[in-house]
């Protein structure tokens, strides 16, 4: 919510937020706005005020009500008027060095008649890969010219229009002149911590974190300060706190909704806790939502960048876990440091694949992606479950397993003593990939933990080398 909105009726508030969507040209003249249900989720407001602010809205001309079909976009009589660039917004730290356990794992992912619970992607057969097909076919064929040729940044207007509007669900209002798409949630990340710190810098992240971003810290020459993260709640902001009162911090990475590899999920008024904490040091934090749309909830939580006003938030995302991870499709909303992101996309990857984007597009506004993400989650909750239950009668006694609140992956920690390590090394010699805990730490802590990937459907085959695992850990005790 922007500072002006603050004392605005509700309804008004919810007005605002979908005016400007059509201001912006994320919702287009004659385009469906989200039903009242949806919309009252998104705001978190009762359906009686979705309804007198789609009113307010069609009083003004904005929309118009359609018997038995809903709110539309009005044509407009004059041209759309583009908006002006938008108005903007005791731990020690440590260096990184963790490159070469991370390249085995994705080695391991390569090898087809490996168990793939090392690397964290869903499989094909889970993703709608027929689909995307036929449309990325449909579309090379009837933009093939579009298709190869460089789409520069900001990247595909169709695309950041839907990132746009799905931003809704997210407790936000972004317009898509403030995105830019990128190769991957990995080159979004990249960009947000290039744009906002230099060699030397100490970034604060979660701990245990996604071991990506350590990666990233560790080419970019970064120092690590690593917050105690909890497995429901996620960052501690306490100790966050307390830490940034004693290192000069240049950064924050979080994965505030649904945490790889904890799963965790930040409470909103946590996560604008940390908005505001960061916002009043000006400091920038990076947003990694990837996962955030894979919540087990009934409703996705908010994003961090909700709860900020001025900027500071640099919101990355990805389609990576949800429809196509090869098609590296990406995008980053980084606030106040648009310009410096746009000028580095050119220098790193100049642009994003264009067809491909023109596909994730197309699938978002026609492909049926809420339909895929609800069976998408339903899928995750029951191999969650049944992999948490395989775990908890397969491995060692005092073996101990979350239960996250979103994705797709658990994290194990087993009995004292017992080297995730050494599993991995045995695992992988039976064929098992597996993540072991020292992966998600520049420090050596987590020696006792293992994450498993649970997004690949279950077979017998995928049930025994799960129990194998839990008879691997027995005799490593
Ligand atoms: C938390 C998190 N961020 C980023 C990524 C990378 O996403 P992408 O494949 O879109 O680059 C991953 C992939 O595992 C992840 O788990």
């Amino acid at each position: 919510m922007r500072n002006a909105e603050a004392n605005q009726p509700l309804y008004l508030r919810v007005a605002s937020a979908l005016e400007e969507l059509i201001q912006t040209g994320a919702l287009r003249p004659g385009e469906r706005v989200p039903s009242i249900r949806r919309a009252s989720r998104q705001h978190s407001v009762s359906a009686n005020t979705v309804v007198e602010a789609y009113l307010a809205l069609e009083n003004r001309g904005l929309i118009e009500g359609r018997p038995k079909s809903g709110f539309f976009v009005r044509p407009r009589k004059i041209a759309q008027q583009k908006k002006a660039a938008p108005a903007f917004r005791q731990l020690r730290s440590a260096p990184v060095s963790v490159a070469s356990l991370q390249s085995r794992i994705f080695d391991a992912a390569r090898s087809p008649d490996v168990v793939p619970f090392g690397a964290a992607y869903p499989s094909a057969k889970v993703l709608p890969a027929e689909k995307l097909a036929r449309i990325t076919a449909a579309l090379a064929r009837s933009q093939s010219a579009r298709s190869i040729s460089y789409d520069m940044p900001p990247g595909n207007d169709a695309l950041r229009r839907q990132i746009a509007k799905r931003a809704l669900d997210a407790g936000t209002t972004l317009s898509p002149d403030e995105i830019i798409t990128t190769c991957g949630a990995t080159e979004a990340l990249a960009l947000a911590l290039r744009a906002v710190t230099k060699p030397g810098d100490v970034v604060a992240i979660e701990s245990p974190t996604y071991f990506g971003i350590l990666q990233l810290l560790e080419d970019l020459r970064l120092r690590a300060l690593e917050v105690p993260t909890d497995p429901i709640n996620g960052l501690d902001l306490a100790a966050l706190d307390k830490s940034l009162r004693t290192e000069r911090v240049a950064a924050v990475v979080c994965v505030p909704n649904c945490s790889n590899p904890l799963g965790a999920t930040m409470p909103d008024a946590a996560k604008d806790e940390l908005a505001t904490m960061l916002r009043k040091r000006e400091i920038p934090l990076v947003e990694d939502d990837v996962n955030g749309e894979l919540t087990h909830a009934a409703a996705r939580g908010k994003v961090a960048q909700a709860f900020d006003r001025d900027g500071w938030v640099l919101l990355c995302g990805s389609y990576s876990k949800t429809l196509a991870p090869g098609y590296r499709v990406g995008w980053i909303a980084p606030g106040r440091f648009y310009e410096r992101v746009k000028t580095l996309k050119l220098t790193t990857t100049l642009a994003t694949p264009s067809l491909t984007q023109m596909a994730v597009a197309e699938f978002l506004a026609n492909g049926g992606y809420d339909h895929h993400l609800r069976s998408l989650r339903g899928l995750f909750v029951d191999q969650l479950q049944r992999s948490r239950a395989t775990v908890l009668r397969s491995f060692p006694a005092g073996t101990r397993v979350n239960n996250p609140s979103g994705g797709f992956v658990l994290w194990i920690q087993l009995p004292p003593g017992t080297s995730g390590l050494e599993i991995h090394d045995r695992a992988l010699a039976e064929g098992i990939s597996v993540a072991p805990g020292n992966m998600f730490s520049a420090a050596p802590r987590y020696t006792d933990c293992l994450r498993i990937n649970c997004a690949h459907p279950r077979s017998a085959k995928l049930e025994a080398a799960l129990a194998k695992l839990g008879s691997i850990a027995a005799q490593r005790m």
